[in-house]
């Protein structure tokens, strides 16, 4: 599958960062490359961009993309917590700039064998790196109804994780849980009717409106 991903708020990001031509910069979620093509294009003699990811795809894609700048740019196969030691490998004291577009790619999402999909049953994987041995499957059936609460409200910042955590250990007593639509069901089920309709967000009353006295001719 060929690797997709509309770059968010691209020329804000750019805008933003303020680019020197002769400085260094980290992406550390370089993704397909798309903010980083734009970040390369405008260096200079002596400016540096290091990307970093974690998938092999989209590192794949990122050289690919990035190689009309190959003497500008270092890619590196790796987790952006990992950025301090990359530089001080690199011999780079200080940067000029860092990016990170936090999040999933349209790639990961799309590609059904990663295992993010809840738009399609596929088998349950979600690692963005595939050489870590953990996957979600492991994390949905192994971990116990505390980590998994920890883990939904502290990254999802989901307000019903404590019932979504329940509904997932009460679900795997019967089997386990292989499919993104096996665990969407019971996230499903986990969330009042009303509130799914609305992502969490509570529904708006029909606002009022404004009552003004009528004109007299
Ligand atoms: C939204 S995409 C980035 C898209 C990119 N800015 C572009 O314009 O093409 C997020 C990327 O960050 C990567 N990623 C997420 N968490 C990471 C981490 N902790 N370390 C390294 N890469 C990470 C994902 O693998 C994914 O490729």
């Amino acid at each position: 599958m060929e690797f997709k991903h509309a770059s968010v708020l691209l020329q804000e990001t750019i805008d933003n960062l303020n680019i020197k031509g002769t400085g260094i910069y980290v992406d550390g979620t370089l993704g397909g490359g798309g903010h980083s093509f734009e970040i390369a294009g405008r260096l200079t003699q002596g400016g540096r961009l290091i990307g970093i990811d974690q998938d092999e795809a989209a590192i794949k894609a990122a050289e690919e993309r990035l190689s009309p700048y190959r003497d500008k740019v270092t890619i590196i196969r790796s987790n952006y917590r990992n950025a301090p030691q990359v530089l001080k490998e690199m011999g780079i004291e200080g940067v000029d700039g860092i990016l990170l577009d936090l999040g999933v790619s349209s790639y990961q999402l799309d590609e059904l064998e990663r295992g993010f999909s809840y738009k399609y049953d596929t088998k349950l994987d979600m690692r963005m790196d595939t050489r870590q041995s953990v996957s979600a499957r492991d994390i949905v059936g192994g971990y116990s109804e505390t980590e998994l609460f920890r883990i939904i409200r502290d990254y999802g910042e989901d307000k019903f994780a404590k019932n979504i955590a329940k509904h997932i250990v009460r679900a795997r007593q019967d089997k386990p849980i292989e499919t993104t639509g096996e665990l969407n069901e019971i996230i499903k089920a986990a969330i009042p009717a009303k509130m799914r309709q609305t992502g969490g967000i509570p529904p708006r009353r029909p606002s009022r409106q404004l009552e003004l006295p009528a004109i007299e001719n």
